[in-house]
């Protein structure tokens, strides 16, 4: 059986987050030209309090995954505190994205406390093509990071950022990946910010990128993860990376925290907010259940979203009406049913694999409520 279940839709109409990404502090202690994330002020950033809070909130309402990020997590002064609170949780997994290069034994204790199920490591390329964005020295550092993590966490995996400079090297970083006994490379085209001298993936550059990927795969190991990131995709597929569930098409499901506490979800474009954000309050002045809970006023809609649920109807959310579970997955479920976490409605099922950080997307026929 899957113990673990939680409502799409709850009772009081509410739609709670599938995912939630927290921006700890833009501290850094590197200084990457095409990042926008780390500054020399860091203030305001989140304390441990409003953290513990955040995770408790997500684990309680069913949130698949909670990612914490920067700026450098490993920099972030509330990471002492949230570790000596033991935090355990039942039904969310925790992502940690990190540089690496502050994993020393002290490093791989805080990361470890927070019992991460996955941590994932940003290397630019091997160490010329990384050094090149991250500064000398950084590519050991964050090699040896990686081996730490890898020695007490079981997913590790790794992000390359792809720009034109760097697009004919990735591959021998992915060989070196396998043999380190990285689980994935994920690899994320460049959003070029002012001034940081890079130049994005053409269309055609992207289509190129993505056959060497399909052909690459063919020679690696059926185990490793070989993938272009999908954060700015669309609409996500029936079986998805759960990277993939962040458009602003999915509203309440993705939910971002910024370094002040600001809690905003995504939302159609309105006029004057092209960003497709709502803002619902600040974690830190009251509480994550709070901000959730809360039905903002909208700019262009009558209605709050939370009461207008077309927009959860899973034919709007992935594009298609879901299908019946697959045999293939029924049996992982049979198998290992400790590794579904579960959340559906009368319409659909979503079904998050945490062996493999996939969403599958079900209908809620009789073989799906079978597990
Ligand atoms: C902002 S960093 C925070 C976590 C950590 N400091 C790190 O470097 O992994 C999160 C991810 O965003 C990526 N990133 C930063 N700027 C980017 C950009 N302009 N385009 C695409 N990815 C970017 C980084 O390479 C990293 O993988
Ligand atoms: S290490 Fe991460 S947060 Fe720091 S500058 Fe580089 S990409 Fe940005």
């Amino acid at each position: 059986m899957i113990a673990c279940s939680h409502p799409l839709v709850r009772a009081d109409g509410g739609v709670d987050p599938l995912r939630v990404m927290v921006d700890l502090t833009r501290r850094c202690n590197l200084r990457c030209g095409f990042c926008a994330s780390r500054s020399d002020d860091p203030h305001p950033e989140l304390s441990g309090a409003a953290l513990l809070d955040i995770l408790r909130a997500a684990d309680e309402r069913g949130v698949f995954e909670v990612t914490l990020t920067g700026g450098e997590p490993l920099q972030w002064p509330g990471l002492e505190d949230v570790a000596a609170a033991g935090v355990r949780l039942g039904f969310t997994s925790l992502q940690i994205a990190t540089n690496a290069t502050l994993i020393d034994a002290r490093g791989l204790e805080l990361v470890t406390a927070l019992a991460p199920r996955r941590v994932r490591i940003s290397l630019d390329g091997p160490v010329d093509v990384h050094e090149q964005v991250r500064g000398p020295g950084t590519f050991a550092r964050a090699l040896a990071g990686l081996r730490r993590l890898r020695s007490c966490v079981d997913q590790v995996e790794v992000v390359t950022v792809v720009h034109m400079g760097n697009l004919g090297r990735w591959r021998e970083l992915t060989q070196m990946l396998v043999a380190e006994g990285v689980a994935a490379h994920d690899l994320s085209p460049l959003h070029a910010i002012p001034g940081c001298g890079m130049v994005p993936l053409t269309p055609a550059a992207l289509r190129e990128l993505k056959l060497e990927i399909a052909s690459m795969r063919e020679d690696l190991p059926a185990a490793f993860d070989l993938r272009l990131s999908s954060m700015a995709a669309g609409t996500p597929s029936l079986s998805a990376p759960i990277s993939e569930l962040t458009g602003a098409h999915l509203r309440g499901l993705y939910v971002l925290v910024q370094p002040d506490g600001t809690l905003l979800r995504g939302a159609p474009a309105k006029p004057g907010f092209p960003s497709g954000h709502d803002q619902l309050g600040r974690i830190g002045d009251t509480l994550m259940d709070r901000c959730l809970d809360r039905h903002p006023m909208h700019f262009s809609e009558p209605a709050p979203h939370a009461l207008d649920l077309s927009w959860a109807h899973p034919a709007a959310l992935f594009g298609r009406e879901p299908r019946p579970l697959d045999s293939t997955l029924a049996q992982h479920i049979r198998d290992s049913p400790g590794r579904f976490r579960v959340r559906r409605d009368e319409r659909v099922v979503l079904l998050f694999d945490t062996g493999t950080f996939r969403v599958h997307v079900v209908s809620p026929t009789a073989a799906a409520r079978r597990p």
